[in-house]
């Protein structure tokens, strides 16, 4: 190999690039969409401890197949268990980053679009802000240039390298993110009728749990930690072997809890306090909160603000679905990975126009009930994740001495062994039968 291969500069980088990557669409999109949709408060709950306790675990996980080899996803696990087939959970991850990618890339676009017309003034007072969306979204040539914009800034971040161009980027992008949300929820929350709100979102009524309600949570723990793509083996890869996982995992977790916490409590008092349904689905930050903001003193700004946040926390993962492909198609020849992050990022790119079309020329083009867009997402978070996440937790104990997984995992922290058996079992045990439990229960309902 022509050059050694490149590593963060500071832990701190890596839990801010590795925060960044969970931290986007899934906290600030998807979430208070879904909890809409499903249960609010219970669904919340259910999504904390399945991110806890799954999430945390399969998150250390995911950090020892990358940081024990030092090697992309495919190589990795063809290192830790050389001629066997479990290295298709590598390929798994890179099919299911690509198409993640490829429809975040069409949100991303989205998001890009209302920035720039918010900078203007989005629309006057009084708009139907649904209709707006619709007429955004349909238009062709403004939605392929945003989703082509949004795909070139995360090309020309990712060919820049993993320290030079990942981590520089996420260390401004992450500290400016918090602060901003920090804003717009102190603006929310003294809005008028805000309880009505909080209350939808954080009390729990579990009468309106079902086995769909438990599948999404399990799906949006999964999706919002980046979890069971290798996407965060593919960071770990890159981290010195004397730094600590377990202590990384827990600021990751920590992190990415906080600011699922925020959007709740930065949409939902606006939905409530304007009678908005909560359940309107994945248009809601666009329709939702444009006729929010309208109505506050500074509220263009704070609308502004709100979609450079959001422009930051969907870049910041865009990099790491990016970086997995990049990583692996590059790993022999470090230096092809500038021109590896061109060609790969523009086949995402036309990977994703169906996507991009799924709201305007192509809406009535449904698979099973849903449109293109709608399908790979649940095929993705709902299946794929949770499917990866499943062969993570079997391949660790199968493949690796509990000895070796225990100085893998607590190397570098101050905490007790007690800790190590507790995610020892989560992995062993809790997690397969969890995943697996789940899974059976929503293919039953699919077929009753
Ligand atoms: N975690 C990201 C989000 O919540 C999505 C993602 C999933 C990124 C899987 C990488 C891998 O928006």
């Amino acid at each position: 190999m022509s050059q050694p291969r490149e590593q963060w500069g500071t832990r701190l980088g890596f839990v801010l690039a590795a925060a960044g990557s969970a931290i986007g669409l899934g906290a600030v999109w998807r979430l208070p969409y879904v909890a809409g949709t499903s249960g609010g408060g219970a669904f919340f709950l259910i999504f904390v401890a399945f991110t806890l306790i799954l999430g945390t675990a399969l998150l250390i996980a995911e950090f020892v197949v990358g940081r024990r080899t030092q090697k992309p996803p495919v190589p990795a696990y063809k290192t830790i268990a050389p001629n066997t087939p479990w290295f298709f959970n590598g390929i798994i991850g890179m099919i299911c980053a690509i198409l993640i990618l490829s429809f975040y890339s069409v949100v991303g676009g989205w998001i890009i679009i209302y920035f720039v017309r918010s900078l203007g003034g989005l629309a006057s007072e009084g708009t139907d802000y649904g209709a707006l969306f619709g007429s955004i979204i349909s238009n062709p040539w403004e939605v392929g240039i945003a989703h082509l914009a949004f795909m070139l800034i995360t090309i020309l971040v990712v060919q820049g390298g993993v320290r030079k161009g990942i981590e520089r980027t996420t260390n401004w992008m992450m500290p400016t993110l918090f602060i901003l949300f920090i804003v717009i929820v102190i603006r929310s929350l003294t809005l008028e009728g805000a309880g009505e709100g909080i209350a939808f979102f954080l009390q729990p009524d579990f009468s309106a749990v079902t086995g769909t309600t438990i599948l999404f949570a399990l799906g949006q723990a999964f999706f919002s930690l980046s979890l069971g793509n290798s996407v965060m083996a593919t960071y770990s890869s890159y981290l010195p072997k004397e730094k600590s996982l377990i202590n990384s995992a827990f600021s990751i977790v920590v992190l990415t809890i906080i600011i699922s916490l925020l959007s709740g409590l930065a949409i939902f008092p606006g939905v409530f306090a304007f009678d908005i349904p909560p359940d309107a689905g994945p248009n809601l930050i666009f329709i939702v909160l444009p006729a929010v903001f309208e109505q506050l003193a500074l509220g263009s700004l704070f609308f502004t603000l709100f979609m450079l946040l959001l422009v930051f926390a969907t870049l910041t993962s865009a990099f790491s679905l990016l970086e997995i492909i990049v990583s692996s198609v590059s790993y022999k020849r470090p230096d092809s990975r500038g021109r590896t992050a061109w060609v790969v990022g523009i086949l995402i790119f036309i990977l994703g126009i169906p996507s991009n079309l799924s709201y305007g020329l192509l809406s009535d083009w449904l698979i099973f009930g849903n449109t293109f867009f709608d399908s790979i997402d649940i095929l993705t978070s709902n299946f794929l994740l949770p499917l990866g996440a499943l062969i993570v937790s079997l391949f660790l104990p199968l493949k690796i001495k509990k000895a070796d997984l225990r100085d893998e995992v607590m190397r570098g922290s101050a905490m007790g062994n007690g800790v190590f058996l507790m995610w020892f079992t989560v992995i062993r045990y809790i997690a397969p039968v969890a995943i697996i439990i789940v899974f059976i229960n929503s293919l039953i309902g699919l077929f009753t």
